[in-house]
């Protein structure tokens, strides 16, 4: 998708913080020329000069202008000023962490979903050929009709040869080394956990079954503190790896840990209630340690969680409550200035 330049003209004074995260913060604002309501995302620059540009800002017009599908958030463009970068782009209700507030716990109906939409994305990012590297529950966006789209491609990178038609930029062979520092933590696959520099699309599936998880309970399914209370937690859950994925004896950091032999724990007990055997066996074979056996995007949408026989419903009810609610949006006093609610550069 050809992405436009706008400059700060075309867009009326900020009315609402929508979000912000590490790289800046989301303000909603209005395309003058035709009313159309944005979410403009300003990225700071770290120091100023002419030839600087924030990677994660490179990283996220990079990948939106390969990018157009219905469950992908639209970016329309950028523009820049002398601190900050610009991603212009649609406005959504929320992010999915925020509608997570909202209930304890999506019922199986609403988080299929939901679980669709994401895979959808997914699916065509892979399918690009790019990794989007942070899917957690405040990357992920909920339209005002209950849609939900894949946002934040802040970290987002070409994983194989396929994006950007015609060139090569960025592409990495598979054994290119790339940054273990990607996902967050809780959502961070065992492959990065144990220090490899080698991986793909299957990092991003392996998130997804932790969001499946927190979608039905409301809360988060392995908050480690740090990366090795985050791998204990996983053998508490999936048992030790070895069995399973016999090539977790050459990650890097194998040798560096050891975790007592224990057997994988019942994850139903995890989900609560009474899960059906379909999203047991669905979130089972996302959470597998070995990325080669975990389910691809497009796998994942023929499994027989997503039966058309099985039942199917919208959160477009907890989105108009949220909407009702001040929650989901900060709002600004109306006079305020576009500079003024800018917060400082992060150090
Ligand atoms: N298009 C949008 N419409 C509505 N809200 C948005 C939009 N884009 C982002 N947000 C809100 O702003 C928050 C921060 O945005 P985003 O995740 O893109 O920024 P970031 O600085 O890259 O975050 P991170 O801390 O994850 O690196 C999101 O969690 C979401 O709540
Ligand atoms: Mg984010």
């Amino acid at each position: 998708m050809s992405l436009c330049i706008y400059s700060r003209e075309d867009f009326s004074e900020a009315r609402r913080l929508l979000g912000h995260g590490s790289y800046g913060e989301v303000l909603e604002s209005t395309e003058i020329r035709t009313g159309e309501v944005v979410a403009l995302k300003r990225v700071f620059l770290r120091f100023v000069s002419p030839t600087y540009f924030p990677i994660s800002a490179f990283r996220e017009i990079q990948a939106h202008s390969c990018l157009n599908h219905p469950n992908i958030v639209s970016c329309w463009g950028v523009f820049s000023e002398p601190h900050t970068v610009t991603l212009v782009m649609e406005a959504c209700l929320c992010d999915l962490n925020t509608l997570m507030e909202h209930s304890l716990g999506l019922a199986e109906d609403k988080a299929r979903g939901v679980l669709r939409d994401i895979l959808l994305g997914l699916s065509n990012c892979h399918e690009m050929g790019l990794i989007h590297r942070d899917i957690k529950s405040s990357n992920i966006l909920v339209r005002e009709n209950g849609e939900v789209c894949l946002g934040d491609f802040g970290l987002a990178r070409p994983y194989r040869r396929g994006c950007l038609a015609g060139s090569s930029g960025g592409w990495e062979g598979k054994d290119a080394q790339l940054t273990a520092q990607v996902t967050s933590r809780w959502y961070r696959s065992p492959e990065i956990l144990f220090g490899s520099g080698v991986y793909g699309p299957p990092i991003d599936m392996w998130a997804v079954g932790v969001l499946a998880v927190e979608l039905l309970t409301g809360k988060p399914w392995a908050a480690g503190g740090s990366d090795l209370e985050q791998l204990s937690i996983i053998v508490a859950q999936l048992g030790s790896p070895e069995k399973t994925w016999p090539d977790v004896v050459n990650m890097p950091d194998y040798s560096k840990v050891s975790f007592t032999p224990c057997p994988p724990a019942d994850l139903s007990v995890a989900l609560g209630g009474s899960p059906s055997i379909e999203i047991l066996s669905f979130i089972s074979a996302l959470l597998k340690w070995d990325p080669a056996a975990r389910l691809t995007a497009e796998a994942a949408l023929k499994h027989p969680f997503f039966d058309p026989s099985l039942p199917i419903s919208s959160i477009a009810g907890l989105c108009a409550e949220i909407k009702s609610s001040s929650a989901a949006r900060t709002s600004l006093p109306k006079s305020i200035s576009f500079e003024s609610i800018t917060c400082q550069p992060p150090e």
